[in-house]
């Protein structure tokens, strides 16, 4: 069987009695080995739920899910941990480096769990800088790397393990448009050599690199649908902040809904702003009343 995920009606509820959120509601969903999927969808519709299941951060309240055809649903945490360690890459909007660590060390960190000797651990380590072209880095802390550059260090983490999964949640959400294609460019390089790719966007642009894109609304996949690489499939060009437009006034009506807690569509990677700064946010909330008011 090449399936690596196999979700079959997997719920997950927060919270207990009265204030309880679905989450996900009875997601099922295969995937093979060697696809690149990217998954849409607006602000709270569970695409981070999904994604920590998946990647073995969390639990599902009611269904299975079978990894490269191991039940892990029912695992225990020491026995998640370990498999989440051997098979699973994790590349998160936040990068989430240790910032007391070496770009070095930080990629060094997962082999560590491993119980890889330090020195294999370090020239490991190294390749892996090496790989996203980051060697010259290597003793750097994250407070002294650029955006771009964290998230770089934060890929080579991921792939130091040759992982069977990478997992990637809005990886280029803090990023300028540079970084953000040097970033999907490695990401790309990861899937051509075999990576299965699983990643959040709301950036219709970047379906180009999937070959198969998912739309999510209210916890469950609304849409799911094959595309070319280098292209984007019209539903995913239309949507609006994620979510896939079917017609003018409920696109409108889900826009006002979400207003207050979506960034507005990104704009075609070349007209970004490059750099984060105040001023660039504050264009994007104009653009989003614009649309609103349209
Ligand atoms: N730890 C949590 N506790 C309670 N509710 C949560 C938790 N995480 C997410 N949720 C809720 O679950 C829903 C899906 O959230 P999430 O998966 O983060 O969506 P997305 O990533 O698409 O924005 C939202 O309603 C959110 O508020
Ligand atoms: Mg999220």
């Amino acid at each position: 069987m090449s399936n690596v995920i196999k979700l079959e009606e997997v719920s997950r509820i927060y919270g207990f009695g009265n204030a309880t959120t679905v989450a996900l509601d009875e997601i099922s969903l295969s995937v093979e080995k060697g696809e690149f999927v990217a998954i849409m969808g607006p602000s709270g519709s569970g695409k981070s739920s999904l994604l920590n299941i998946i990647g073995l951060l969390d639990k599902p309240t009611h269904g299975t899910y079978h990894l490269s055809s191991r039940l892990v649903s029912k695992l225990r945490p020491g026995r998640l941990a370990k498999a989440r360690r051997d098979h699973i890459g994790f590349i998160f909007q936040s990068f989430n480096l240790l910032p007391k660590l070496t770009a070095l060390d930080n990629v060094a960190l997962p082999l560590a769990y491993k119980g890889v000797s330090l020195s294999k651990r370090l020239q490991q380590a190294s390749l892996a800088l090496e790989r996203v072209g980051l060697q010259e880095r290597e003793y750097f802390f994250p407070k002294s790397l650029s955006g771009g550059q964290a998230q770089r260090v934060a890929i080579a983490r991921a792939l130091v393990n040759n992982p069977s999964l990478i997992i990637a949640d809005e990886p280029t959400g803090n990023l300028d448009s540079h970084s953000s294609r040097v970033v999907m460019e490695l990401l790309a390089e990861l899937h051509s050599t075999g990576s299965t790719v699983l990643m959040v966007t709301h950036n219709p642009e970047l379906t180009r690199y999937a070959t198969r894109v998912l739309y999510m609304l209210d916890g469950s996949i609304v849409y799911d649908e094959e595309t070319k690489l280098g292209e984007v499939p019209a539903r995913a060009r239309a949507s609006t902040d994620g979510m896939p437009k079917d017609d003018e006034s409920e696109a409108l009506e889900s826009v006002s809904a979400f207003l207050h807690e979506i960034p507005a569509k990104p704009a075609p990677i070349r007209k970004r702003l490059v750099n984060n700064t105040k001023k660039s946010k504050m264009s994007k909330s104009k653009r989003k009343v614009k649309k609103v008011t349209q």
